[in-house]
Formats: structure tokens, sequence, C-alpha cells
């Protein structure tokens, strides 16, 4: 018996040698920290934080001034490091998402965030209209309903130091909900708000699960207590798009009945009334003549929710630290804003587009903190980036952060200076360098609805309030959204 076991065993390393070989070769050339012989770099990968991963990618850019490797077991990791071999990446069409992006199916099936290929150029196509200018400009009123309630919020604080991430990420979700489903949440005003809640949950159960490599395969998450409370979680978020987009089809018909004569007038103000949404563009959208199916509108709605609301509410709390950081940057937005908008006028996303020092301010932020640090590639077959030949079966991470921190295209990156991205030192910067957003073809496709809503909140923040950090020698070292989660964010003080 032990001998057939040996002998099964024998087999299965030879083989797993066989397939792992031309992997192994690759990561052989790439330089990288020592690796312990089979877990390579795990132990000290799972050791980590998040928080401190973050800061070691910085130390491995800055000691191996090159492209490096790390081996999570036989997985290799490379990090990619200047922007020739980004641009590279980010145009490379037979690179997919991490294998590690897939668990984001659950929440967002195969929507465009991990979708590929066919699908990907068809729906992303299809959905390009959804975020013209003309569409998200008609957001505005929305999203300043939503800060007003903010306003008010953050009002009753009285002055008093808040955690203030989660009255941002509660109005930011209030804001993209409306705006992409046509739903009214209320999370700001009801903290026991379901959707809020399973939302909240899922990002968190997911985000943990991505960053921790013992829960990768399915066959262990699903015996887990985790795995319990996302299934419910998501159970519950899918409840209510269900819903939504049963009365959406039901009140786009009656529309439609509606212009072709069938309803009378009456019903015919409140239908007309209602703002196009997100939804409504993907319930009325064909691709070759057809329409989306009811579980790909599911899917890509989720994915606007989910890409958008964490980022978006990262970002600002980014500003909002950096508004308590620096009050000379304060003094200078609110100068600009006295003198652009007129006292108690409507603010619109034209008003907004006045505001040429908040651009500088919101540019300089998304480069500072780098909202979204890393993103990843999966090679799938041969393929050459930066001068160098890889093999299937290899994840290339996209060093977002290294790249605008870079003190060869930024000078004093570790200073906060907007007026960096001015018309004439913009010119010096080259492409592929500042991407807070990304680039390539799978440039974020909310990058002007994030940039709309992160304007419009700091003007009405600026216009009620001044903001100041609880204690001014705090620092934020840290740069990611998912670890402002972890963190807790930090306390400003909002007075009058
Ligand atoms: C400050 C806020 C935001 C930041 C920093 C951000 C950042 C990013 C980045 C870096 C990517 C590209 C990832 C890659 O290349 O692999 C991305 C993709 C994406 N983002 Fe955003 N995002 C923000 C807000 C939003 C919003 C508000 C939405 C939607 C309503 C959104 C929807 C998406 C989608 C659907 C993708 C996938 C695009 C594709 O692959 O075609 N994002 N985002």
């Amino acid at each position: 018996m032990s001998l057939v076991l040996v002998i099964f065993l024998t087999f299965a390393a030879c083989y797993f040698i066989r397939a792992k070989w031309p992997v192994f070769t690759v990561g052989r050339r790439i330089r990288g920290p020592w690796a312990l012989p089979l877990v390579g770099n795990v132990q000290m990968i799972s050791k980590l934080k998040p928080e401190s991963l973050f800061k070691i990618v910085a130390e491995f850019r800055a000691k191996y001034r090159g492209t490096y490797r790390l081996w999570l077991g036989p997985e290799l990791w490379v990090f990619l490091h200047s922007p020739a071999e980004t641009r590279e990446a980010l145009h490379d069409t037979t690179l997919t998402r991490p294998v590690a992006f897939q668990q984001l199916s659950v929440l967002i099936g195969n929507g465009l965030l991990i979708s590929h290929g066919k699908q990907w150029e068809t729906h992303r196509r299809a959905l390009s209209p959804a975020f013209h200018a003309n569409i998200l400009n008609t957001f505005a009123p929305v999203i300043a309903q939503h800060g007003e309630e903010l306003v008010r919020k953050l009002r009753a604080t009285e002055g008093s130091s808040v955690e203030v991430s989660d009255y941002l990420f509660a109005c930011v979700l209030d804001a993209i909900v409306e705006t992409s489903m046509g739903k009214q949440l209320n999370s700001l005003t009801d903290p026991h708000n379901s959707y809020a809640h399973a939302f909240h949950k899922t990002s968190e159960l997911l985000f943990k699960r991505m960053t921790n490599p013992l829960l990768a395969l399915d066959f262990i998450f699903q015996h887990t207590n985790m795995y319990r409370e996302l299934s419910a979680s998501v159970a519950v978020i899918h409840q209510l798009m269900a819903t939504v987009i049963d009365e959406r089809i039901a009140a786009l018909k009656q529309e439609e009945s509606l212009i072709s004569g069938v309803i009378t007038a009456p019903a015919e103000e409140g239908i007309r009334k209602q703002r196009r949404t997100l939804l409504d563009t993907l319930l009325t959208t064909q691709i070759g003549g057809e329409g989306l199916t009811r579980s790909e509108i599911c899917d890509e709605v989720n994915t606007f929710v989910f890409a958008g609301v964490d980022t978006t509410t990262a970002a600002m709390c980014f500003v909002l630290y950096s508004l308590g950081k620096y009050p000379a940057e304060q003094h200078k937005l609110l100068t600009e804003i006295e003198e652009q908008l007129s006292l108690g006028a409507e603010l619109t996303a034209e008003a907004l587009n006045r505001l040429t020092y908040l651009d500088l301010f919101v540019k300089e932020v998304l480069r500072y903190y780098t909202v979204v640090p890393l993103t990843g590639r999966q090679t799938t077959s041969d393929t050459v980036i930066g001068g160098r030949r890889y093999c299937a079966g290899i994840t290339l991470w996209i060093d977002l952060y290294g790249l605008a921190h870079d003190a060869q295209y930024f000078d004093k990156p570790d200073e906060f200076q907007p007026l960096r991205f001015a018309q004439t030192q913009k010119e010096h910067l080259p492409p592929y360098v500042y991407m807070p957003f990304s680039g390539g073809p799978h440039i974020c496709i909310g990058r002007n609805y994030a940039l709309l809503i992160m304007k419009m909140l700091t003007v009405q923040i600026l216009c009620n309030f001044e903001v100041n950090l609880r204690d001014p020698h705090e620092e934020l070292v840290l740069q990611s959204q998912m670890v402002l989660k972890s963190l807790h964010g930090f306390n400003l003080m909002f007075r009058q």
C-alpha cells in the first residue's frame, strides 16, 4: 500500500514539476527576495496585514529598481516596474484578470470587472454610453441631494470628532444606488438599512478572502463560517436587485405604452419625471439586435455598485483628510468657490467645471493616495512584455501607486502639491505614470462619475464647514481603500 502511495506521489510530483517548469524558468530569471523551497515567499506574505503588504511592495520597488518577483508556493507574481511595461501589459489582449478576481463572481457574476474576451468587449462598448457626460450631468441634482443630507448629518455632530468614513460610505452608497438603479436606499438616515449592511459585509468578506492565500481554494472556503456569512449577505443584495429590476421593467413598459398612446396623461407626469438611470440604459441596450439577459444586467449593476462605492468613499476620505491636513489648500479652494459660484445657486456639473483649482486638488489627492494601488493581470499564453518572455499561468501586478510616487517622473513625489498638475507642469508627465483609474482598454468606466461625486461633495462640505484633523500630527501613511477600512479611517471635526 505504502509503495503504491509513494509511486502515486512521485508521479504527481513529476507531473506537477513538468507542468510548472516553464513558470519556474521565467521566475528564476527575475530578481526578488529569497524564497523557501515549496512555499516560496508565502510565509512572509501571509503574516502581513494588508497595510504592510502595500508597504512591502513599495520597499521592494525601491530596492530592486526594476521588475521583481514573489513566489506564493508554486505561483509566480511579477511586479512590473516601468511605464512602458505597464502600457504593454494594459494593452495585451491575451491577458485576463488575476485568478483571485474570480472570487468576486459570487457578487458580480461575470460583470465588466472580471469578464474578458468577446463578452467584455461587447458589454464595455454597450455600457460606455451610460457614462456619457450628458447622462452623468443629469445625476448632479441627485448627488447634490445626498450631499445636503450628509451636511445635515455632519452638522448634527456639532463640531465633535467623528469617524468620517461611515458617513461618507452611506452617502456615496445612497448616491450611487439611486443614480444606477433608481432606488432610494436612505442608508445615511437609516443606519440599520439591510442592503447597506449586506453590501458592507460582502465587500469586507470578499477582501478578507482575497488577501488570505489559505482561503483561495473554493473547496476549503466553502467549509468556513465566512462562506456562510458571505452567502447570506449576497442573497440580500441579489434579492433587492431582482425587485428593483422588476420595478424598472414595469415602469419602462408603462413608458413605452405611454409613448404609443395606450396610457393617458396623468400617469405620464409621474413617469416622465423619473431620471434615466444606468439600469435603464442596460435594460434598453441592444447587442447584435438582442437585449442583455436579466442575469447579465444584474451582474453589471452589482459591478457598478461594488467597483464604485468603496473606491469613491475612500477617495472622499482622502479628500477630507487632505483638507484637514493642509489648511492652506482648504483656504484656496474656498476662495475659488466664493469667486466662481453664485451664492445659493444650484450646484450643477457645469458650475463644478469652473473650479479649476478643485480639479488640481482632486488630481493630487488621487495621485498621493492612489486609492487602487495595484491592479493585476494573468498570462494565459506566451507573451512578451518589456522585452521579457512570459508563459501562461503568471500573475502580473501593475504598480499604480509606485509609478505615481516615482521621483523619476514626479518632482518631490512625497509632497502634496496640486499645482504639479497645472498645464505647464503636466506637459512633462509621460503617459502611464499617473493612472488613478488605470489605463488602456480597461480604464475605469466610472471615472467621470466618481469625479463628479467627489467634487460635488467637496464643495458642499467646504461651503458649510471648516475641516480639522482631530490631531494635526496624525499621519495617514497608508494608501489603500482596503487599508483605510481595516484601519478605521481617522477622525475629523467639522466646524461651522
Ligand atoms: C475614485 C473612485 C474610483 C477609482 C479610484 C477607480 C479605479 C479603478 C481602476 C484602477 C480600475 C481598473 C482596474 C484594471 O485596470 O484592472 C477600475 C475599473 C473599473 N471601475 Fe473604477 N474606480 C473608481 C470609481 C468607479 C465608479 C464610481 C464606478 C461605477 C459606477 C466604477 C466602475 C468600474 C468598472 C465597471 C471597472 C471595470 C472596467 C473594465 O474592466 O472595463 N469605478 N476602476
